[in-house]
């Protein structure tokens, strides 16, 4: 089975091509056209640059993802080769799944209205799918031969290894990104409910801003990460400068970084050396969200008795949260598993999408050409 997926949900053009092994879906090309350096001058994704960004690279990153699994399309004289496919009979792809929301709408009408014309064309079913389910689903592929931990505790510790190929659940997820911050407990495969949410900001958008108010460039979780870590290597950091941990003890799993951000602002001008001083304040802001977000994972863990623990989404790219919430699983919660994406599957791409795609089609949940629309705010 080989679905080709398409995600274009902000300010990443995205294509895979995902495969099929011992039941697992696997990564046979996966491609990303990021417009980081674009909307950097900005401080922030620019919805209307974006979408013209799409428009520009979906076709030529369709054709690379295609090229690298290794399957050509007919090519037939003065005709679209993207569109010739019906008249030359199957080629390798069973299903297109495509990202429908939530995100910039003007930005996912053009992967969307793409899956849908190469649907037609070729004849194939159609997946939609959540961009949230997609980040969960990252921690579904295959692990790859050429996989890194990149953490030393993993690579040291096998069991952990071991664990990470293994999901069970019921599983609790903690996926966060720039635009979504959620605790979703999954009973079972494509069964989501959301029992924690963020009332204000977003995890990444808390180092998105809190980057921006230290002038460290964007996006902001590497930036303030990078910065952070040069206190982690002196080993000891501030004891003057000391972050709330919003909604810590509440009994609930919701989270709230708006105030987080506000004590950053109004803690800056107080401190004329703060310039000085930014890889204390990064590493300060750091801890105080990763805090928050593990505190809150393990209680839901425990609350609803997970076999899995899965982190998602672009902020698990931190590699503080990874190792932090790894080492409280280990102390907390010794018999659950802990799975979390390959650092290249944690921020956008189509893999994941292909990944989801992959479940749905196996479960039969495609969906008629004329009911697939872009839904800027479908919920999980
Ligand atoms: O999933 P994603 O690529 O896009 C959205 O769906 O929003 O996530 C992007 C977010 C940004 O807020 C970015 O600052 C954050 O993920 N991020 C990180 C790291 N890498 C990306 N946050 C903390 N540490 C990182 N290493
Ligand atoms: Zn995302």
């Amino acid at each position: 089975m080989k679905i080709l997926a398409i995600e274009s949900s902000c300010d990443e053009t995205a294509v895979a091509i995902i495969g099929d092994k011992a039941g697992q879906p696997v990564v046979l090309s996966n491609v990303v056209s990021s417009q980081i350096a674009i909307h950097q001058k900005y401080g922030g994704v620019v919805p209307e640059v974006a979408a013209r960004e799409h428009v520009l690279n979906i076709i030529p990153v369709i054709n690379e993802a295609l090229k690298l699994a290794g399957i050509s399309l007919p090519t037939v004289k003065n005709e679209f080769p993207l569109l010739t496919k019906k008249k030359r009979g199957r080629f390798d792809i069973d299903a297109i799944a495509v990202t429908t929301g939530p995100g910039l709408i003007t930005s996912l009408i053009v992967g969307v209205e793409t899956a849908k014309a190469l649907a037609y064309a070729w004849q194939l079913p159609l997946i939609p799918v959540n961009h949230i389910e997609g980040h969960i689903y990252s921690a579904f592929l295959k692990k790859q031969n050429n996989f890194q931990f990149s953490i030393s505790n993993f690579q040291k510790n096998p069991k952990n290894q071991s664990q990470i190929e293994k999901i069970k659940f019921p599983a609790i997820v903690l996926t966060v990104s720039g635009g979504h911050n959620l605790l979703v407990l999954m009973k079972k495969h494509l069964n989501y409910k959301t029992i924690g949410e963020t009332r204000d900001d977003a995890a990444g958008e808390a180092f998105d801003k809190g980057a921006k108010l230290l002038g460290l460039s964007y996006p902001g979780g590497p930036a303030i990460a990078a910065a952070a870590s040069q206190i982690g290597n002196l080993g000891n950091a501030s004891r003057q400068i000391k972050f709330p941990r919003p909604m810590i003890h509440d009994n609930n799993f919701d989270f709230s970084f708006s105030g987080l951000k506000t004590s950053l602002l109004y803690t800056l001008p107080k401190d004329k050396q703060w310039a000085k001083r930014i890889p204390e304040y990064a590493y300060e802001y750091q801890k105080a969200i990763v805090d928050v977000l593990v505190t809150k994972t393990i209680k839901a863990a425990k609350f609803h008795q997970a076999k899995t623990i899965i982190l998602a989404g672009g902020v698990a790219a931190n590699l503080s949260l990874r190792q932090i919430l790894n080492e409280a699983i280990t102390k907390n919660l010794p018999d659950t598993n802990f799975a979390l994406p390959e650092l290249r599957y944690t921020t956008d791409n189509a893999a994941m999408i292909g990944s989801a795609g992959y479940f749905k089609f196996k479960a039969g949940k495609t969906v008629p050409l004329s009911k697939v629309k872009a839904d800027p705010n479908w919920e999980l």
